[in-house]
């Protein structure tokens, strides 16, 4: 049976300190920190809305965050670079290793996918900005379940809509609360570790993979599969 791969998009294939460049017009040598800060916010809105089934898109959670984050340092952004910083949000670079990963997938024959928690639009302009969108066969948003990551319920519905299941499909995420996610559904997860600091929740479980670059990761997924 083909595996099926399920790319994560926000801190997996596509880097959300790449915003730090438009960032630091406004915050200086705080640009990585208020980064860190928006992401943080940006997740944290997303499992809250999930939790209490007030769902409003990833776009609605990220401008929020701004506004949380932007408070919190103490900047005062216009309404127009408000939308400017939210555009760079939309254009964001992929990682460097995510062609390279993603064109041996392909060429290894897995039936890949994105699923992600950002809304299909921005997704979709994100991957063919980066020049990434044909790798997939399709994009898989959460907001199609209007919940979020890691509510089981999303992954299920990632399976029913790949036609896959749990055992012959991988999460492919950067995300610790992700791949916890998925491992809890039934599907295998690679986790990607792109920095030797990265730590893992120590929730006693496990990814099936741990992989340092997605370069790595046909390779990896193949022998994996070959074992079981
Ligand atoms: C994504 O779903 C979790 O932000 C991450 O793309």
């Amino acid at each position: 049976m083909v595996t099926t791969l399920a790319f994560d998009v926000y801190g997996t294939l596509i880097d959300t300190n790449g915003v730090i460049i438009a960032l630091e017009k406004h915050v200086g040598n705080k640009a990585s920190e208020f980064s860190r800060t928006w992401r943080e916010k940006q997740l944290e809105y997303s499992f809250r809305r999930g939790l209490m089934q007030n769902y409003e898109n990833f776009d609605i959670c990220t401008s929020n965050a701004l506004d949380y984050t932007s408070s919190y340092f103490k900047v005062l952004l216009s309404q127009k670079e408000k939308e400017g910083l939210m555009s760079a949000y939309k254009v964001l670079p992929a990682f460097d290793d995510v062609d390279d990963g993603l064109a041996k997938a392909k060429k290894a024959g897995f039936r890949m996918y994105a699923f992600s928690n950002g809304s299909a639009d921005a997704v979709e302009t994100l991957l063919k900005n980066t020049g990434i969108r044909d790798y997939f066969i399709d994009v898989v948003s959460v907001d199609e379940m209007k919940s979020y990551k890691p509510n089981p319920g999303v992954y299920s519905h990632f399976l029913r809509r790949a036609g896959a299941l749990g055992a012959n499909a991988w999460l492919v995420s950067s995300n610790p609360f992700d791949v916890i996610g998925a491992i809890s559904t039934g599907m295998r997860a690679a986790w990607i570790k792109r920095s030797p600091e990265a730590l893992f929740d120590p929730w006693g479980i496990e990814p099936t993979l741990t992989i340092n670059s997605l370069s790595n990761l046909a390779k990896q997924i193949d022998e994996e599969c070959r074992k079981a």
